[in-house]
């Protein structure tokens, strides 16, 4: 037999079986179960200390939520279909254990405060999960940055090598991005940790509740201030998806640079045999799996958060069905976003650099003709003459397949007679990197000073 719907009593026929399909939620809405049991908790608690229950119905509220959470953890609970969502899964197993004291727990609440504050409790979580492992992947490039504050590679534009800078550098402007995604993410849960217990289904209840006393023991910040936008408002999970998505996009940039740096045209990096496959017909491939599938699943990412804009734009307050579908793109981001950010932390540590491929790519394409003008100008050129001068000597260099630092002193003195055999040291590409001694240039002194900041951030975090 079908189990009692917890709402029958208007109804007197049966649900259509395609219908219960359609409408049910607890394939996938199960994962809030505890959340939605600290939350009956603690309304119960407040219910009980405003006299609406008695004490003796809110400890065996509570004794079997307890109960049916161990079973739900251990695997042993079975979840209905026909009881809709998680939210009635678990009432309806709770009367069936402790009789009418069950029924009386869902007094002054609605499923439409409760699931709102599941998802927040839910997401909020998460979002701490997500700070704790994005720490951990900051981390990783810190310390490579670190061990790498000397290292030389080509600096790009328009993906053409445009000036010399250090690796460190480069690991630490993906710091950088990360570092905002962080504080992206802590802003946002600030919104998240609201409480909207007590809002009921819209209007507020007319029980004598304590919504101050529910949002403390549940850890919130404050409490919703209007009923209706309380269980109508999903911006929290939109703007949540918003700074994830984000992440994945500079997730995906990073990846996209590690494919590029991976591949035989760069050589810049080996990307560790425990995180690479290989292929099942061509015997050398080593594949970037890693970088590929964290670009990849940016999308779905990306895609979510369209989803859940789409899904509030044009809903009158205050609840509706539509809101139901928040679930399973909030899950796939905080999934999706958790697992590539694990996957990376756990892969950087293991990656090698091959300074030497990346000192010879630096070096080619005539990479120091800036720092020839910037030579000139302090000899009291102005800089479009000393421009001019320097696409000369280019000139030149590259008819004879000349690195700079090569062309002879004597063709350079043709084009300016202010060039004299000091112009050398700021050709090579140790000069150019090291003249860019200032707060946020590419100098190995800098960046090591950079990388210690960095390091020093991410250890106040923690305290
Ligand atoms: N499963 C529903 C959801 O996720 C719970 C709230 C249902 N409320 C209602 N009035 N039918 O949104």
């Amino acid at each position: 037999m079908n189990p009692k719907k917890l709402w029958g009593g208007r109804f007197s026929g049966d649900t259509n079986a395609l219908m219960e399909t359609f409408s049910e939620s607890v394939s996938f809405d199960w994962r809030l179960y505890r959340q939605d049991i600290r939350g009956s908790i603690a309304h119960a608690r407040m219910l009980s200390a405003a006299g609406v229950l008695s004490e003796d119905d809110f400890a065996a509220i509570e004794r079997g939520l307890r109960d049916i959470e161990g079973e739900i953890d251990r695997g042993e609970f079975r979840w209905s279909e026909a009881l809709e969502d998680v939210h009635m899964n678990i009432e309806a197993a709770l009367t069936e254990r402790i009789g009418d004291a069950g029924k009386r727990l869902h007094t002054g609440r609605s499923r439409n405060d409760q699931v709102a504050t599941d998802m927040r409790l839910f997401l909020r979580d998460g979002i701490d999960r997500l700070m704790e492992v994005l720490g951990e992947l900051q981390h990783a490039l810190v310390e490579l940055a670190r061990a790498e504050a000397g290292t030389i590679m080509p600096g790009f534009t328009h993906m053409q090598s445009a000036q010399p800078v250090t690796l460190g550098h480069h690991l630490l402007a993906w710091n950088q991005m990360l570092e905002r995604d962080y504080q992206r993410l802590m802003d946002c849960r600030g919104r998240v940790n609201v409480s909207p217990l007590g809002a009921a289904a819209l209007a507020g209840t007319s029980y004598p509740v304590d919504r101050e006393m529910t949002a403390k023991e549940l850890g919130f910040d404050a409490v919703a201030e209007n009923s209706l936008d309380a269980v109508s408002d999903r911006d929290f999970i939109i703007e949540f998806n918003a700074a994830a998505a984000l992440v994945m996009v500079h997730l995906s940039r990073m990846a996209e640079e590690l494919v590029l740096w991976s591949g035989d045209a760069f050589g810049f990096v080996d990307l560790g045999d425990a995180f690479c496959t290989g292929s099942s017909i061509m015997p050398q491939k080593k594949n970037p799996d890693v970088a590929e599938l964290t670009r990849g699943k940016s999308g779905r990412v990306c895609g979510n958060l369209v989803a859940l804009l789409t899904l509030m734009k044009g809903q009158p307050l205050t609840y509706n069905r539509d809101n139901q579908e928040d679930k399973e793109p909030l899950f796939d981001s905080l999934d999706t976003l958790e697992l590539c950010l694990r996957v990376l932390a756990a892969m950087f540590p293991q990656v090698t650099f091959h300074r030497e491929a990346m000192y010879r790519a630096a070096g080619r394409g005539h990479p120091t003709a800036t720092d020839l003008a910037d030579y000139l100008v302090r000899k009291g050129v102005p800089f479009r003459d000393a421009h001019e001068v320097v696409g000369k000597v280019v000139g030149i260099a590259a008819a004879d397949h000349l690195a700079l630092e090569q062309v002879p002193l004597g063709v350079m003195q043709r084009y300016s007679d202010v060039i004299e055999s000091d112009v050398y040291d700021v050709l090579t590409l140790e000069g150019s990197v090291a003249a860019r001694d200032h707060v946020g240039g590419t100098a190995p002194r800098q960046v090591t000073i950079a990388a210690e900041n960095a390091a020093r951030r991410l250890a106040q975090r923690k305290a």
